[in-house]
């Protein structure tokens, strides 16, 4: 018999063997001491192994279905850290309206090193097979991809770089391994920001990644404990217990932002909906087919940057921060945050316009958040004088 996802994200971690505390203990302990002088126990340096993060790393390999988890300091670490698997003269292929920090490092900092890179529509399998150069070395997929929710198939990107002898790395952090288990479909590497719905109170920055290949996962290790981005023990205690409710955490979620998400849609001061939820969404049986789910985040296009300003400070419910994925809603502003790395240019060629908002939906009650965010309409409407309003 196999346990649901909602079973594991509560035992995965297990009790203390010693104790039988239901919690893991966080160990905080930069080294330890060794009994033996020719043989070491199996920690020595927190750097290179903590009991506290090791028992974080294991459940999510488990949960991801992968054999080796790697727990970093941010999403950003488990990403370069990824990155850092290539080599000068390799080349990747990037979904274009990928996550802004990745933007930044890929273009900024990787580049440095001599890795080529190649940002393509990854909706569109044809171009993403023309991108492909003897040297491309990657396939990097985020799906639903940032702010605007495309729907990457990554069972045939996969096969795609299997074909051409790549490694293809997924960004899950929007579906979580609840909706969506990209090692099952075939990719390499499965990266999380897990600041975002793995721990989902907005505590703590974190990152993780997990392989399935026993040689990769060593270079990956390797890489870890060289490049020494990891995650502490106390922050890897909080997400142990974040992971724990994050299945009634996204399903409650997942339910709220589809009512969002369709109260939006017939809403005609708001010109577009990104959610992958809705049946015309073009990526939807793509995202039905590879998923459980279709999670709590969704992008709406305002008219001007005027009308998002005003729905902004109208909400009396939604935080307006950066990130998402936590007990509270979030509403965001890509345009200056998530994708302020992206120059404007590149931005408004993904969508990212200056009426563009992101809202992650939190745990309140959906009746209040709805009314909120209808209230915040109304007002725009009343401020801007948009016309043709009648919700
Ligand atoms: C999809 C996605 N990937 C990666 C990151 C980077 O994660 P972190 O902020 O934990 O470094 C973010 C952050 O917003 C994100 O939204």
């Amino acid at each position: 018999m196999t346990d649901h996802l909602e079973t594991k994200f509560i035992h995965s971690a297990g009790v203390d063997k010693k104790t039988g505390a239901v919690n893991v203990p966080i160990y905080l302990s930069s080294t330890f001491h060794q009994e033996n002088f020719d043989k070491f126990g199996p920690f020595d340096y927190s750097r290179s192994g903590n009991p506290t993060r090791l028992a974080l790393e294991e459940t999510i390999a488990k949960l991801e279905g992968g054999t080796r988890g790697f727990a970093f300091a941010s999403g950003m670490a488990a990403i370069s850290s990824a990155f850092m698997l290539l080599s000068a003269g390799d080349h990747v292929l990037v979904s274009e309206d990928v996550y802004g920090g990745t933007y930044r490092f890929i273009t900024e900092v990787l580049n440095k090193f001599g890795v080529e890179y190649t940002f393509v529509n990854m909706t569109d399998l044809g171009e993403m097979a023309e991108a492909i150069r003897p040297n491309t070395k990657v396939i990097y997929i985020e799906t639903p991809s940032n702010p605007t929710m495309n729907i990457t198939d990554i069972e045939i990107a996969a096969k795609l770089a299997k074909a051409n002898d790549c490694l293809t790395f997924v960004d899950n952090t929007f579906m979580t391994p609840l909706y969506q288990n990209p090692l099952e479909l075939g990719a390499d590497i499965v990266l999380h920001s897990a600041t975002k719905f793995l721990s989902g109170h907005s505590d703590i920055v974190a990152g993780l990644a997990v392989t399935k290949d026993e040689e990769l996962g060593n270079r990956l290790a390797f890489i870890q404990n060289s490049f020494g981005a990891v995650l502490g023990a106390q922050d890897s205690y909080l997400l142990l217990q974040g992971i724990k409710t994050l299945g009634a955490r996204l399903n409650q979620s997942s339910e709220s932002a589809q009512a969002i998400a369709n109260y939006l849609h017939n809403n005609p001061l708001v010109e577009e909906v990104y959610y992958p939820g809705f049946s015309f969404h073009p990526g939807h049986p793509i995202h039905v087919r590879q998923t459980k789910g279709f999670g709590a985040v969704l992008s709406f296009r305002l008219p001007s940057k005027e009308a998002a300003k005003i729905f902004k400070e109208s909400l009396r419910i939604p935080v307006f921060a950066v990130s998402l994925g936590a007990v509270e809603s979030i509403l965001s502003y890509p345009a200056t945050m998530s994708h302020a790395a992206m120059p404007k240019e590149e931005r408004e060629k993904r969508g990212i316009t200056d009426g563009l908002l992101r809202l992650s939906v939190g745990l309140e009650h959906m009746d209040d958040l709805l009314a909120d965010i209808k209230q915040a309409l109304h007002k725009v409407r009343q401020r801007t004088g948009e016309v043709n309003f009648i919700n």
